[in-house]
């Protein structure tokens, strides 16, 4: 294969990568609460009941912010249930699967975990089956100080400081016919207004994230992001857009080229926020929240017969999904000039870079690219000029062999590049046009067999981050260009020192 050049100049800049790009989001769904991070019989969990060894891994994600409660679980959830004495909340029947909802966990847990990994919450009000009162009185239970009925709850449940939540999703998937409480988006938009309302009058300082459409297949798509931002005006600071992506057809680089259309669904999205703004001659616009992205077709069992933790959706990744996880942060930091929030869904069991067996815990292949990607997010995104060789994707079209993104902090340079080649190993240039690359200062590497190679319990490590030493790549640096040889079906991320 010819040699991939990618050309970048520190003047170049897209935008300051937001650190809340590299988000989770926690639903209680199938496993992901009970038996993933909270379970307090496992040999593993802490005083609070939370498992050290989940935490531990999730740590190394450094994530950011954590959308919880859901998802589709948000549109029936109540919230009341799930706060004060353990033994006083109702086990509920949970509608959108089907399962128990013990509500042994709830705000203040999940707040407690907040604290306990660093990560700024992140609630999904019910904007299905709840009001806009509910909605706000949530906000006065999480952020208000003592005096007032909620607050005053609060702290009776052992929390005389205000939990702080600034970010709130105004419902979840509100175009879905799935979606308990789905209407059609003038609807949706106006209890969303009656509802970011009351909630700014209790906090005026919170960040409120409207419902845009869950997938770009949505027969709504683009329609029903204009009328809810038209309707949502000044209140909507950010749109929320989802996406799950799958190999079905088993076309590994049609699959590999999906990051096509994921740059189009940012951009699609961008501009109507854009249109919008225009329409309302306007100084603010709303930015892009990618709330829930990820791969996810193989298990699609949804239904949790009446269970507590049922497994649901318990994806088993492999090479090819790590890649494309790595194609999913590529094109949000392209994107860093409006994309300013992303959330993995989800980070534990269900569709999760860490699955649980009783008091064993694996890491998934989608776990090392987002960790090599997290580690080294500080800093302006620069325009990569990419030449080199292409191919056409069968249903996603026409991409470079090698996808990349860059990052600029100061005199380090972030470089991340995938191979999406599956018999070649892709040679790469990285220059810096008006500067020097005068060192690596280190580098990982992401690679396996083949395409379909992915961890189990019984063999852990199949697929899993090295250093370039120990993958054997060679980076060499002459004329302050960076050479090397990325293997086939790999994803790298390098710091250079730059001079
Ligand atoms: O993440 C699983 C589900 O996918 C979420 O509950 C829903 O929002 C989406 O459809």
């Amino acid at each position: 294969m010819e040699s991939t050049t990618i050309t970048l100049h520190t003047r170049f800049q897209i935008g300051r990568v937001d650190p809340r790009i590299f988000g989770g989001f926690l639903e209680h769904m199938g496993r992901a609460v009970y038996e993933g991070v909270y379970d307090p019989g496992c040999s593993t969990a802490d005083e609070d009941g939370f498992r050290t060894d989940v935490l531990g891994a999730l740590r190394r994600l450094n994530m950011v912010a954590m959308r919880y409660p859901g998802g589709n679980f948000a549109s029936g959830y109540h919230w009341m249930d799930g706060v004060g004495p353990r033994d006083d909340r109702p086990a509920v029947q949970e509608l959108a699967w089907n399962s128990t909802e013990p509500n042994w966990f709830g705000t203040d847990e999940y707040i407690k975990l907040c604290q306990k990994m660093n990560w700024l919450p992140m609630l999904t009000v019910n904007l299905g089956t709840g009001t806009p009162e509910e909605s706000c009185n949530w906000v006065a239970y999480c952020n208000t100080a003592p005096g007032t009925q909620y607050a005053d709850l609060r702290v009776a449940n052992g929390s005389a400081k205000p939990h702080g939540v600034k970010l709130w999703c105004l419902g979840n998937e509100m175009d879905g016919p799935w979606q308990l409480g789905h209407v059609p988006a003038d609807q949706y938009a106006i209890r969303a207004q009656q509802a970011a309302k009351m909630m700014r009058a209790v906090d005026n300082s919170i960040e409120l994230v409207v419902c845009g459409s869950s997938s770009p297949n949505m027969p709504t798509y683009i329609e029903w992001d204009r009328q809810v931002l038209e309707i949502l005006d000044d209140l909507a600071n950010y749109i929320s857009l989802h996406r799950y992506v799958g190999n079905a057809d088993n076309d590994t680089p049609d699959y590999l080229a999906i990051t096509n259309s994921i740059d189009r669904q940012i951009e699609e999205v961008d501009a109507v926020c854009r249109f919008v703004q225009a329409k309302r001659r306007s100084k603010k616009r709303a930015y892009l929240c990618f709330d829930e992205w990820n791969v996810w077709y193989k298990n699609m069992q949804m239904d949790g017969e009446g269970k507590n933790a049922p497994h649901l959706i318990e994806e088993v990744y492999n090479l090819e999904d790590a890649l494309v996880v790595a194609g999913f942060l590529n094109s949000f930091i392209r994107h860093a000039d409006v994309v300013k929030i992303a959330n993995l869904a989800q980070i534990v069991n269900v569709i999760a870079p860490i699955l649980t067996r009783g008091d064993e815990m694996l890491i998934q292949s989608i776990f090392y690219p987002f960790e090599m990607f997290s580690q080294r997010r500080e800093g302006v995104a620069l325009r990569p000029a990419v030449h080199g060789p292409m191919y056409m994707g069968k249903v996603n079209g026409q991409v470079h062999y090698v996808d990349t993104s860059a990052i600029l902090n100061r005199d380090r340079l972030h470089v991340f590049a995938t191979n999406r080649s599956p018999d070649e190993p892709a040679r790469i240039h990285v220059r810096v046009a008006d500067r020097s690359i005068v060192a690596l200062d280190s580098a990982e590497l992401v690679t396996g067999t083949d395409a379909k190679a992915a961890n189990s319990f019984e063999q852990p490590e199949i697929v899993r981050a090295r250093s370039f030493a120990d993958a054997n790549v060679e980076v060499k640096i002459a004329e302050g260009i960076a050479s090397l040889d990325l293997p086939r079906l790999s994803v790298a991320a390098m710091t250079f020192t730059v001079g």
